[in-house]
């Protein structure tokens, strides 16, 4: 029988230094752990470093961060390229690139350097945990450990343990996290979790609304910010993750959905994936950064922003409707997940009341007689719900 124990005083070993990464150890290093920062990347490593530095910098100058809370967090972390490094670690938690093998190839080297005792944990947005699971030697220390990007500043933390995960492992897992000060939700092991699932269609029915060349990408982006009040819009967003993430994140969901065309990915968004247009991170992705970039002026037409905005958010609330009635999670897990997970203005099922499960039926029924897709299928909840007059937070 392993002995787990997470406290305080546990070194964390944090695998990949990339956005999320660099995110996730200012989280454990403020916390006052002891944090390992392991990369293959050397260049990676020493940009990630200056850029976190820099940043604490900066919040000290604006009296947001205590010169003593800058300084915690900087002696607090070990950047290093040497995967030896963690093998004092308690907690591993990996935040490479989205691939099933690359993450597979790096479980098995950090099982034969950490101890039995050692908590494994992936911050995978979308990849089963039963799948990254399975190659493992102890199968039970292992479990999902989803924060949303920027990790720093974002409070929701998605906990997904697999079949096998032990619930000595689970409950040190969220206890720590919590204790990070972080919303940990305990999430099932089903593709996309709760979030990057009723996510979706926030990106790929904006894109559909492009390709279909109803709207450019600026005034899409407008119309779901001005109208709806989402922080940003689809277009800025995904191109601030990266297409490399978000891509895959929809490539993955759709499959592991057995092709669902709800989930579909779009030909747009996989060219730019291709093409290493991966956003602002590569300096181009739907909107062009280069320091001489025109600025695309949306179309600001309000009967055109409300079309666009009742269509994506129809196609959000049908999936959130959804994961309610296949119980991916309660009404108000949803809720703290997109509001607190990816920011919403509002949670998607508290807005279903609000413009009336019958409207949202109308517009997706609309939608269904138009293109003749099983895309557009309502969920069975909201049918039920609407016949019954029901609301789903009264
Ligand atoms: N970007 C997001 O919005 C977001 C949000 C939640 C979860 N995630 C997930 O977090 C993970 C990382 O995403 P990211 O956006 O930080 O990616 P990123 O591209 O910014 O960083 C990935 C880092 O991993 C390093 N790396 C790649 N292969 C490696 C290996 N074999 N060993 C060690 N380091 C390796 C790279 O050098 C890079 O620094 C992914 O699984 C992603 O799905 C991303």
């Amino acid at each position: 029988m392993e002995n787990y124990n997470l406290d305080k005083n546990s070194i964390i070993a944090i695998i990949g230094c990339g956005a999320m990464g660099s995110g996730i150890a200012q989280v454990s290093a403020d916390y006052g752990h002891n944090t390992i920062v392991y990369d293959i990347n050397e260049d990676v490593i020493n940009k990630s470093k200056t850029k976190l530095f820099v940043s604490l910098d900066k919040l000290v100058e604006k009296g947001k961060f205590s010169q003593d809370k800058s300084d915690k967090i900087k002696n607090n972390i070990k950047f290093t390229t040497k995967l030896e490094d963690i093998s004092n670690s308690s907690l591993v938690i990996e935040a490479i690139v989205e691939n099933l093998e690359i993450k597979q190839n790096i479980f098995n080297k950090v099982e034969e350097l950490v101890s039995p005792n050692c908590i494994i944990g992936t911050n995978t947005s979308s990849i089963s945990i039963a799948s990254l699971t399975s190659k493992l030697k102890y199968k039970e220390r292992f479990l999902g450990i989803h924060f949303f990007n920027p990790a720093q500043i974002l409070p929701l933390v998605e906990i997904i343990p697999s079949l096998l995960t032990s619930s000595d492992v689970l409950n040190q897992t969220k206890t720590l996290i919590d204790n990070w000060g972080k919303l940990t939700i305990l999430t099932k092991d089903t593709p996309g979790f709760i979030v990057n699932r009723i996510a979706r269609p926030f990106y790929s029915e904006s894109i559909r609304i492009f390709e279909e060349n109803i709207a450019d990408v600026a005034t899409i982006d407008w119309a779901l910010k001005t109208i709806s009040g989402f922080r940003m819009g689809p277009f800025e967003l995904m191109d601030y993750i990266g297409h490399d993430v978000n891509y895959v994140v929809t490539e993955t969901v759709w499959k592991d959905m057995f092709y669902d065309p709800r989930f579909k990915p779009s030909i747009s968004q996989k060219r730019l994936f291709e093409s290493g247009q991966f956003g602002l991170k590569s300096g181009k992705g739907f909107y062009d950064y280069s320091e001489n970039a025109v600025k695309v002026i949306p179309n600001e037409d309000i009967n055109l922003g409300n079309v666009i905005f009742m269509r994506v958010l129809a196609m959000l609330i049908n999936e959130a409707a959804d994961a309610v009635y296949y119980n991916i999670a309660s009404i108000n897990d949803i809720e703290l997940a997109m509001t607190k997970g990816v920011n919403y203005p509002k949670g998607l099922l508290l807005w279903a009341d609000e413009i009336g499960i019958d409207k949202i039926l109308i517009t997706l029924d609309n939608l269904y007689e138009l293109y003749r897709e099983d895309r557009y299928r309502a969920s069975v909840l909201l049918r039920t719900m609407n016949k019954n007059n029901q609301k789903f937070l009264s």
